[in-house]
């Protein structure tokens, strides 16, 4: 944790804007379809989702490790004139009440003992907007936390899957691999 944490708080001090390009596709399509109630960003880094989550109306926790990408989305919010509470804390031991959120956003922050964990705090009808990169033999594939082809459908074996796809995506100037979904956890299948 204490090197993700120095490893990024140092990427956004140097002025690393990668992915920092507006919401991703996917969560613009969906999010004016689902009505508003409380959502999770899930390693929020400097805030792009939560701050549109917070102008549709969501009540947002943004969770990240970096205490500087949270000052910058702290101040996004402030010069947005929204609402975002932002948490700092590692993932890897963040735990909230069962039944918490209706949305969970995770974009490009891969953690397979996450997932189930989403299940529990999500509430009965909630959703995940879930995004990473795609390992492919190209130019726009690969990086060190990319998935292989098919394997998100595994990841998300148990869920109900609203929307997938595989493919080149646009993320401001460039183009990269990406597999995308929307999720819904089945109901009665809640995972310890
Ligand atoms: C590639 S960025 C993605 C940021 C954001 N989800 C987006 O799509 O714009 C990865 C983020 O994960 C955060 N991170 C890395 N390890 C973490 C951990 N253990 N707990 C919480 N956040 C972490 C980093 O600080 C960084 O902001």
């Amino acid at each position: 944790m204490r090197e993700d944490r120095a490893r990024w708080d140092a990427r956004y001090a140097a002025g690393d804007r990668r992915h920092d390009s507006g919401p991703v596709p996917l969560l613009v399509e969906w999010l004016p379809r689902w009505p508003s109630g409380r959502a999770l960003d899930v390693a929020a880094g400097l805030g792009r989702h939560a701050l549109a989550l917070a102008r549709f109306g969501w009540t947002t926790d943004a969770v990240d490790v970096s205490e500087v990408g949270l000052r910058i989305l702290r101040r996004r919010a402030r010069a947005a004139g929204v609402t975002v509470n932002a948490v700092l804390a590692d993932l890897d031991a963040f735990e909230c009440r069962p039944a918490s959120y209706d949305l969970i956003v995770d974009t490009f922050f891969l953690s397979g003992p996450l997932i189930p964990k989403f299940r529990q705090w999500l509430r009965p009808e909630g959703v995940v907007v879930f995004e990473s990169h795609l390992k492919t033999p190209g130019a726009h594939g690969g990086g060190r936390y990319a998935l292989n082809p098919g394997e998100a459908r595994e990841l998300f074996a148990d869920w109900e899957l609203l929307a997938y796809a595989e493919g080149p995506e646009e993320d401001g100037s460039r183009v990269i691999d990406t597999v995308r979904l929307v999720a819904r956890g089945r109901p009665g299948r809640r995972s310890a």
